[in-house]
């Protein structure tokens, strides 16, 4: 009845056991119902990792897809199938419980177990997902290891206010606990918006209702909810060159066509933007500290932006990352404290003045879209955890916001002088770029080459290249972007000492 082939496979002649099934299932019913397929093999793996019940299930479920078992064939009870297979009964049931689950067979009492009448049938094979041409992999990484020196974006993790934040994110989860289990605001808690427009009126010279407010996963949730609610798929975008290479992938992957325009020492050149892209309907710009460079947009420039925008009824991202985190001097107001026409969207972001981690940011939409952005916040991008949006209120309404970012300049700027002193006065230094310093390679470098070197020594600089969309253009691009937030004094001569050998060596 049963035998086991040479791999420990078992199979019961279907021959012997459906005529068995059929004497099984009485005489009244052999008539009426379509009889098993008599070539119907249950084969079975006692060597398989797979349950039996499961391969049970699986014989008799390609034996019904392939048409041998017909809709209405009666199948053996379980004690019969399991007496034929030398299996438990409780296997066997569990093997119809399966095939009831999908529908493919159906228990009528008395007149036993049997084929549906119409078997779901599998799908057919879906086309294959076409691969995405998108740029994506230079965004993943290992995230679970601690920042290197020199790494960009990243702030000081000696000098996050541990203690008193988690006292006030406690506080604020057991408010939350006690609050009505129910839909939160999409624009983020009216505290924190409330908290937020007193700030921007102070600090970026934007006056701006907590209305206009939508708190974001930071810059990128803010970026992602802006393009939604312009919805500018196929149209061109302005996109500073170099520039913050997220935004570039972003505005690609929202169906926007980004054209690079240079930067120079006053920022985002807006006469080679009309030359090179009169057709574009949104400008991405860091103005305060542009992305990597660390120039801020001359007043001039900000007012043909702003002329151009008016003009063509464009639209203009302000991406203000670094906010009041300037080490030189004050920080310039915001681009929007100068908007008259509603053209600039202003976002800010937690994650250079905080911590990433927070993933907490805003987005100030111009008046007439407020309501839409609240819109489209209510239905693709809702504000970012609660608790985190309490506690962060609490700490900027108790003052500590202010003072942590005082301490932050104070701190970055002594890191950043340390840094210019162990290079010493020969190496080919720039302006500050942000929070990194601008270390100048000789021409025909490969910064790239270099930087993946670095990470493999344990140190993380950023190849200035790297933030071009056309690397090959000009050789003047070549550099490194050394962050000065994680450069404390343990870490700063061992960090220098790695670097200078390494370009030694690769000069
Ligand atoms: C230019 C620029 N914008 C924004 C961000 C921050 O983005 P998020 O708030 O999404 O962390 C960064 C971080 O590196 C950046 O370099």
């Amino acid at each position: 009845m049963s035998h086991y082939n040479g791999r420990g496979v078992e199979c019961l002649s279907q021959a012997t056991a459906s005529r068995r099934l059929i004497s099984h299932s009485g005489p009244c019913t052999a008539d009426r119902f379509p009889r098993m397929d008599p070539s119907l093999d249950v084969s079975l793996d006692r060597s398989s990792s797979e349950p039996l019940s499961a391969q049970i299930a699986s014989n008799l479920r390609v034996a019904i897809h392939e048409g041998r078992l017909a809709p209405g064939a009666r199948l053996p009870s379980w004690r019969d199938l399991a007496a034929r297979l030398g299996v438990g009964r409780g296997t066997v049931r569990s093997a119809y419980d399966r095939l009831l689950d999908e529908r493919l067979i159906v228990t009528a009492g008395a007149a036993g177990t049997r084929v549906a009448a119409q078997p779901e049938r599998p799908e057919p094979a879906a086309e294959p997902i076409p691969a995405f041409n998108a740029p994506l992999s230079g965004v993943l990484h290992d995230f679970s290891a601690p920042p290197l020196p020199f790494e960009m974006g990243v702030p000081a993790q000696d000098a996050f206010p541990a203690k008193l934040w988690s006292r006030l994110r406690a506080r604020a989860l057991r408010t939350g606990a006690m609050s009505p289990v129910t839909y939160p605001d999409p624009r983020g808690a009216a505290m924190l918006r409330a908290q937020l427009a007193g700030y921007l009126a102070i600090a970026r010279g934007i006056h701006c209702a907590p209305d206009q407010i939508v708190l974001t996963a930071g810059y990128r949730g803010g970026l992602g909810l802006t393009l939604a609610v312009l919805q500018l798929a196929g149209r061109a975008a302005w996109m500073e060159e170099p520039g913050y290479m997220v935004t570039r992938t972003g505005l690609q992957l929202a169906g926007l066509r980004p054209v690079p325009i240079p930067v120079d020492a006053h920022g985002l050149d807006v006469e080679r933007g009309l030359a090179l892209a009169p057709e574009a309907v949104l400008a991405v710009v860091t103005p305060g500290q542009q992305a990597p460079m660390g120039v801020a947009m001359s007043p001039a420039r900000r007012q043909a932006l702003l002329r151009w925008a008016a003009r063509t009824r464009a639209w203009i991202v302000e991406d203000d990352y670094l906010s009041e985190l300037q080490l030189q001097g004050r920080a310039a107001p915001a681009l929007a404290a100068a908007d008259r026409h509603g053209r600039v969207i202003h976002i800010g972001t937690f994650s250079k003045t905080m911590s990433p981690a927070l993933g907490l940011g805003f987005v100030v939409a111009p008046l007439p879209l407020a309501e839409r952005f609240a819109e489209v916040a209510g239905c693709l991008a809702p504000a970012p955890n609660l608790a985190t949006q309490l506690a962060f209120a609490e700490f900027m309404a108790q003052g500590h916001y202010l003072r942590h970012l005082r301490h932050m300049k104070a701190l970055y700027a002594q890191r950043r002088d340390a840094l210019r002193a162990r290079l010493g006065p020969q190496a080919d230094v720039d302006a500050m770029a942000g929070l990194a310093v601008h270390l100048r390679l000789p021409r025909g470098s490969d910064d790239r080459a270099i930087a993946a070197e670095a990470v493999r020594r344990g140190i993380a600089p950023s190849a200035v290249s790297r933030w071009y969309a056309d690397p090959q253009q000009d050789p003047r691009q070549r550099g490194l972007l050394l962050g000065v937030t994680n450069l404390n004094d343990a870490r700063l001569g061992p960090a220098c000492d790695t670097l200078m050998a390494l370009l030694a060596q690769m000069r």
